[in-house]
């Protein structure tokens, strides 16, 4: 095996490894994903549970995976095997390095399809195709969009180009070099919606419809939603942080890194709610129009409003570089790995990836129009890679990871990568020994049913409590003995 971490494979910048996996985590995610979710789930009380999760358990298995990584500079599947070597433990803990591999590329199978509608409304909202008066009329342009399948292969064919192309660079040219730019783009774009929904939207209704706690809403379901959504959010259990960690230069924080990355995500998907729901409720529509939210409602919003045209158009191109620097994670694992285990250059290996990728996702493409009726079980091909993903395979890998990185591996051995105080560190190991398998059991178990009724939401909460409560002790227990 090569070594992956050669200097040509590290972030070059002292800010190459925040902005790609900043780049990474704030994706559709945040800004299709995130409000169509909390308006179906009800507002407020969804946001609540996801921030906990981000929180509770997204951040400890964030620092987990970067560390995995950076210990064991390679793509998943390689770096777990030598973490565990260096452990002397099993090597088959590398099969949740294929997990997550596989994960990354059936959410890059259908990310490519919603990124592609994305860059057919920005070329719509700058061609002037987005002008329909009704929501009847906004729904026949998305039908439309979708109706034939050469119009949306084009356009995730497109996006499918441009990722291969990009990875194909290499961490450096490709990736670093994109993310310097897209990044700081994506952010002005926010903040001129935002603004723009301050002085135009109903931006007391937005607020209060995000957060407003309303418990009677929160069902099971509703909870692993919102845990499988801070997985896919922060790109957990895929690949894609674990290898951005792989080439994290040795001298960098994780912990402070991680922070940042989950302190910019969730801002900017609390700021996407805030630019968006005013702006449905200024023209009163409904919330919880499901994954159309953004391509219908959004778009007769903006009909209506002073200068929504231009303001349209950011949108759309914001939403665009957001796809653009998520997808590009997506795939960077699978690249990594032919690239360090079966020597393929980065270009060949890019290239044979998509074209893979190219087959998958057209049939997930397939699912808004030929295959309209090719259901298993009520679920699209599409649908069911989105929810095989979020709710199985992410959570699962989390699960994988935190037990591998609490119990598995020997103590000093990540200990030494993360490199924290010791007082954060017992930290963000009762985190990974306790809150996160317990949490994620548990809302596995809920969301089957198998607690029977008897169980609600408060179990949880009052377990996370708990947890606090007992990393809270621990730290003031090494307070006491000086660090
Ligand atoms: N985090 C990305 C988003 O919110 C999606 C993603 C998932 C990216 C998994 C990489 C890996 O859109």
């Amino acid at each position: 095996m090569t070594a992956i971490a050669s200097p040509k494979n590290l972030w070059l910048g002292r800010w190459g490894f925040v902005l790609a996996a900043t780049g990474s985590s704030v994706g559709l995610g945040n800004i299709w994903k995130f409000p169509y979710m909390t308006g179906e789930y009800g507002g407020g009380a969804f946001v609540l549970v996801y921030l906990l999760c981000i929180a509770a358990i997204g951040v400890p298995v964030m620092m987990a995976e970067i560390a995995l990584g950076r210990r064991g500079r390679g793509s998943p599947i390689d770096a777990i095997r030598r973490v565990t070597r260096e452990s002397g433990r099993s090597r088959w803990w590398s099969g949740l390095g294929w997990m997550a591999m596989l994960c990354g590329f059936m959410i890059l199978s259908f990310y490519v399809v919603v990124a592609g509608w994305a860059v057919s409304y920005l070329w719509k909202s700058v061609t002037g195709g987005l002008a329909a008066h009704s929501v009847e009329g906004m729904a026949a342009i998305f039908s439309a969009n979708n109706a034939n399948p050469w119009n949306l292969g084009f356009w995730s064919t497109l996006v499918t180009l441009a990722t291969m192309a990009i990875v194909g660079l290499g961490v450096q040219a490709g990736i670093e070099r994109s993310v310097r730019w897209m990044m700081p783009g994506l952010v002005v774009m926010l903040v001129v919606m935002i603004v723009y929904a301050l002085f135009s939207g109903s931006f007391g209704a937005g607020v209060h419809f995000l957060f407003a706690f309303d418990p009677g809403k929160l069902t099971g379901q509703a909870v692993l939603a919102a845990m499988g959504h801070a997985f896919f959010t922060l790109s957990l259990a895929s690949g894609a942080i674990l290898t951005y960690g792989a080439y994290l230069p040795a001298d960098q924080s994780i912990g402070r890194t991680t922070l940042m990355v989950a302190i910019c995500d969730t801002l900017v998907a609390l700021m996407a709610g805030l630019a968006i729901f005013p702006v449905i409720f200024a023209n009163g529509m409904d919330p919880a129009s499901g994954p159309g939210l953004i391509f219908m409602s959004l778009p007769l919003a903006f009909q209506q409003m002073p200068l929504g045209g231009a303001v349209e158009t950011i949108f759309f191109l914001m939403l665009t570089v957001a796809a653009l620097t998520s997808a590009i994670s997506m795939i960077e694992a699978t690249v990594a790995w032919l690239n360090e285990s079966h020597g393929l250059s980065r270009v060949r290996a890019a290239w044979g990836v998509g074209i893979l990728l190219w087959v998958v996702s057209t049939l997930a493409m397939l699912s808004f129009n030929v295959g309209a009726d090719w259901k298993l079980a009520g679920r699209h091909f599409f649908d069911w890679l989105d929810f095989l993903t979020s709710r199985f395979l992410m959570p699962l890998g989390g699960l994988g990871t935190a037990l591998l990185a609490g119990f598995v591996l020997r103590g000093e051995s990540l200990k030494e990568e993360l490199g924290l105080p010791s007082a954060v560190h017992a930290l963000w190991r009762f985190a990974i020994r306790y809150v996160c398998p317990l949490a994620i059991v548990m809302v596995f178990l809920d969301a089957l049913g198998a607690l029977g009724a008897a169980f609600d939401w408060r179990w949880l909460a009052a377990v996370l409590v708990l947890a606090l409560i007992a990393e809270v002790a621990i730290l003031r227990r090494h307070g006491r003995q000086g660090g």
